[in-house]
């Protein structure tokens, strides 16, 4: 049986569907910087980057010659001894972040960091709320699910953690407003991503910053999607010049060849671990392997000015995109983003599918944003050229003309 049937019947049956319907009933064999070929040797330019992690492309040299590096070393760290490139991965974190946060938790994902960041966050302050927004994705393990308000992925599993409040996205007033007695912390994306690509007005994460710090709260970024360059500053919250309390960072930081989730965070939220070494701990956590591709992807993500070229190839890119809008009103109600994390908002989700199936009909991959069906988000790889963005362009405007032509009438 092929690869496609046998993940229909014994992994997902339900995205397999999906898979087929946006005629991406194909298997992946092998990548290579912005593009992907299937098993039958069709080549595709990804558009998607992995949600957000690809951001150094696929394979990156310098990450591949250093995870191989590690690899024929020490792939697994014993645990009972000290791991050279997790220690350093910590101390380089602490020097990249902003202001500041100078020690880490390592897991394996963004989930993990952000479980790692409620609960630093709750023993800390020994109170129990958290403040999240609407919109928010931050995972999908219970803790994380519980600050990711979406009736789908959070209904089917009720009870979820107590004590969470909602309030409304780039609203500062609202925080303030929502903060008690009990509550530790507020958790907040810098920028939306699975949202449907949300950019807050100017000035709400330092007044986040301001409100928290007068209110006795913990403020938590979760930059695991905009972090590592993916909105033109090495973190999203360079923008505004403001460091949190914690912030968590996974996806891109292990450099498209490692999975890796890190909370990094101020020496006196770790202070727990000092009487109680194990509070929070991982098997597999920011091992050796893991480690050595983060500490790759930061050293290219620095020295290659990676955030830049996310800056300039995103204004490139919104640039050639500016039209569409207008030029399809009936299909398209906005387009918005941040360096490269762009979403096309559709006024309907089944338009914006058919137009994802015509894209990958293109070769062209990308997809919705997970907390947003209506928006088809770009995060491409941060080392495109101008020739892909022309690629995606043509192919998209191609998508959006054979749309139209399929729903005339019904429009
Ligand atoms: C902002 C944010 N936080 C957390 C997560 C969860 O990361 P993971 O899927 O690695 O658990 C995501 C994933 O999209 C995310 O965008």
């Amino acid at each position: 049986m092929e690869a496609f049937e046998l993940f229909e019947r014994h992994v997902n049956p339900g995205l397999a569907g999906l898979l087929r319907f946006t005629g991406l009933d194909v298997v992946e064999d092998h990548a290579e910087g912005v593009y992907v070929w299937d098993k039958q040797g069709r080549r595709y330019l990804d558009f998607l980057g992995l949600y957000g992690t690809l951001s150094l492309g696929h394979r990156h040299p310098a990450v591949v010659e250093a995870v191989k590096r590690q690899l024929d070393k020490m792939p697994m760290s014993v645990r009972v001894m000290i791991s050279e490139p997790t220690a350093k991965l910590a101390a380089k974190l602490a020097e990249v972040t902003p202001g500041g946060l100078s020690m880490s938790f390592f897991g394996n994902s963004g989930a993990e960091a952000v479980e790692a960041a409620l609960k630093l966050a709750r023993i800390h302050t020994g109170k129990p709320e958290i403040i999240t927004t609407s919109k928010a994705f931050h995972g999908k393990t219970i803790g994380a699910l519980s600050l990711t308000p979406k009736a789908e992925y959070q209904d089917p599993v009720r009870p979820l953690m107590p004590g969470v409040k909602v309030v409304p996205y780039g609203d500062a007033g609202a925080v303030e407003q929502a903060i008690g007695a009990q509550t530790a912390a507020l958790i907040v994306e810098p920028v939306q991503g699975e949202g449907g690509v949300n950019v807050p007005p100017q000035g709400y994460l330092r007044d986040l910053r301001r409100i928290t710090a007068e209110r006795g709260v913990l403020l938590i970024f979760d930059e695991v999607q905009t972090g590592m360059g993916r909105t033109g500053r090495l973190w999203a919250a360079d923008w505004e010049g403001v460091a949190p309390d914690l912030m968590t960072s996974a996806k891109a930081l292990g450099g498209g060849v490692m999975p890796i989730g890190a909370a990094i965070g101020r020496a006196e939220l770790f202070e727990p671990f000092k009487d109680n070494p194990l509070i929070h701990s991982s098997t597999f956590g920011g091992n050796p392997l893991a480690a050595a591709a983060a500490l790759a992807a930061i050293e290219v993500t620095i020295s290659e000015d990676i955030p830049a070229r996310a800056a300039e190839m995103g204004a490139y890119l919104m640039g050639r995109l500016s039209h569409l809008a207008a030029e399809y009103p009936e299909m398209i109600s906005d387009i918005r983003g941040i360096g490269l994390l762009i979403g096309i908002e559709f006024s309907d989700a089944d338009i914006g599918a058919i137009v994802i199936s015509e894209l990958a009909a293109r070769g062209v991959l990308t997809a919705f944003g997970l907390n947003n069906a209506k928006v088809v988000r770009l995060e491409p790889p941060l080392i495109i050229t101008e020739e892909h963005v022309d690629e995606a362009v043509t192919a998209l405007e191609e998508s959006l003309s054979a749309t139209r032509e399929m729903l005339q009438g019904v429009l």
